[in-house]
């Protein structure tokens, strides 16, 4: 079953939406396989954000990113990469639907809440960076409801 890694930007956790994004993920009948509340150091933001380095925009956002603790995430389910991506919405909450996650509770591309995986390679790296320790195996029950 595909996985993804979602993460819950520091302004996310600092505005009590920890619930609500973890509501809207169950709701939708996908299974968390692993969740931790972690603050980072520069260099692990570093690595997590590899790709953009040579963006304009880089250091801002890894300042972000350490700016206090996030909610690194594991979510299981068909098409979760992809589907996960719809829940939160486009990056710039300025172009992101209604209904979304950045759609319904940001404003600022640099401040927009959640953070998930844009493909299931890169999910399989950042799921390994930010749970090295690994992710418990289990099966809800509700799978045989749900597919
Ligand atoms: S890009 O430029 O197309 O690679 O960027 P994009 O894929 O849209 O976004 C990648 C991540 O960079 C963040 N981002 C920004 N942060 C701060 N300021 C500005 N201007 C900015 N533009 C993009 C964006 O939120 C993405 O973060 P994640 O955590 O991956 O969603």
């Amino acid at each position: 079953m595909e996985q993804t890694f979602i993460m819950i930007k520091p302004d996310g956790v600092q505005r009590g939406l920890v619930g609500e994004i973890i509501g809207r993920f169950e709701q939708k009948g996908f299974t968390l396989k692993g969740l931790k509340l972690i603050t980072v150091e520069r260099h692990f933001a570093e690595q997590h954000y590899a790709d953009l380095s040579a963006k304009p925009f880089f250091n801002k956002l890894v300042e972000y990113i350490i700016s206090g603790p996030v909610v690194a995430m594991v979510w299981e389910g068909k098409n979760v990469v992809v589907t996960g991506r719809k829940i939160i919405g486009a990056t710039n909450p300025s172009d992101s639907a209604p209904g979304t996650i950045r759609g319904d509770y940001a404003i600022d591309i640099g401040r927009n809440v959640i953070h998930g995986s844009d493909a299931v390679e890169s999910a399989k790296k950042e799921i390994a960076l930010w749970f090295p320790e690994g992710i418990a195996e289990w099966r809800s029950s509700l799978h045989s409801w749900i597919y």
